[in-house]
């Protein structure tokens, strides 16, 4: 298996580490457009290795595509983070060039990789990745969702409380502080319904924090996280590159799913070996679904603007 990871800032390198800890791969390459970044994150990164006990080889790269040929597996984490008080819809103008262009890239070198988009705003660029390259639906896969579901069970934890890892919670919908959707009513504590140890209320908060978790870290340290956004992509890669089949919040392409199509959104899907392989039906309530077409609606708007660009 060969993984390729684009970018390596705090995000891409933070991918990169979590994978090649859990020798997902054989081979592993960082490649960015700074002279030097990816070589030298790499090499620290393979310092590691004997401490660490991993077998992954890691190369870092300068912008030479060449080198990531025949991946499986390419994540897009490229393009500026936002600051504090930006929301990631306002990186649209300068990410959108760069991820189409890395796209391009990639596919002439890995014409059979499974797409990861990180990249900010996500589901747009999810959206701009499937339709420039033409790749079949299955192959191109927005990460937001993993993210927003491990914070939904940080939220979760404190408020019960419980370990994090006793949780299980899906969040749907847009990656964006208002288009998230985290279900509470599905959200389970060791099978039972969290309703039976917080109120509605307290849900409320919980759902609250969560939408916004991304904005509360960038405010807090002045740029936008990575440690989380790092480790799920990893586990986006975990289960296509061991098939795992697991059932994972992810942005995909819908084609009257959920009731939206032309527009790529978060859902639960089953992913393998072959990226997402099939959308869930959640059954959501009347109040979800509203929910959720008013998030696909705001996506909706932001992917317009991509043909002004
Ligand atoms: C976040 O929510 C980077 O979008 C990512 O932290």
């Amino acid at each position: 298996m060969k993984v390729t990871v684009v970018g390596a800032g705090a995000v891409g390198a933070t991918c990169a580490d979590n994978i090649a800890r859990a020798s997902l791969c054989e081979e592993l390459v960082l490649l960015d457009i700074k002279q030097g970044l990816a070589e030298g994150k790499a090499m620290d990164m393979m310092q590691t290795a004997a401490l660490l006990g991993f077998e992954t080889k890691i190369t870092g790269i300068t912008n030479d595509y060449s080198k990531t040929a025949g991946s499986d597996v390419v994540l897009i984490t490229s393009g500026i983070p936002r600051k504090p008080g930006m929301t990631r819809e306002e990186l649209i103008g300068i990410n959108a060039g760069i991820v189409k262009g890395v796209t391009q890239n990639i596919l002439q070198h890995s014409p059979n990789a499974v797409i990861i988009i990180i990249s900010n705003p996500m589901d747009t660029m999810t959206y701009l990745a499937l339709t420039s390259s033409g790749l079949p639906k299955n192959r191109v896969i927005g990460m937001g969702g993993i993210l927003d579901s491990s914070r939904f069970k940080y939220y979760l934890s404190q408020a019960i409380p419980a370990s994090p890892n006793e949780l299980h919670g899906v969040v749907i919908g847009g990656h964006g502080d208002t288009t998230m959707i985290p279900l509470t009513r599905l959200a389970t504590y060791q099978g039972t319904p969290v309703s039976s140890y917080v109120s509605a209320e307290v849900l409320k908060k919980v759902a609250a924090d969560t939408m916004v978790g991304g904005a509360t870290l960038t405010g807090l340290i002045g740029t936008s996280a990575w440690y989380a956004p790092g480790a799920s992509g990893a586990d986006l890669v975990k289960a296509i590159v061991r098939n795992e089949k697991r059932l994972l919040p992810c942005c995909v392409l819908l084609e009257g799913e959920y009731g939206q199509k032309d527009i790529c959104l978060g859902v639960p899907v089953i992913v393998g070996k072959n990226g997402w392989e099939k959308i869930v039906d959640f059954n959501l309530n009347d109040e979800e679904k509203a929910l959720f077409n008013k998030s696909a609606d705001a996506v909706r708007t932001m992917n317009n603007i991509l043909s002004s660009l």
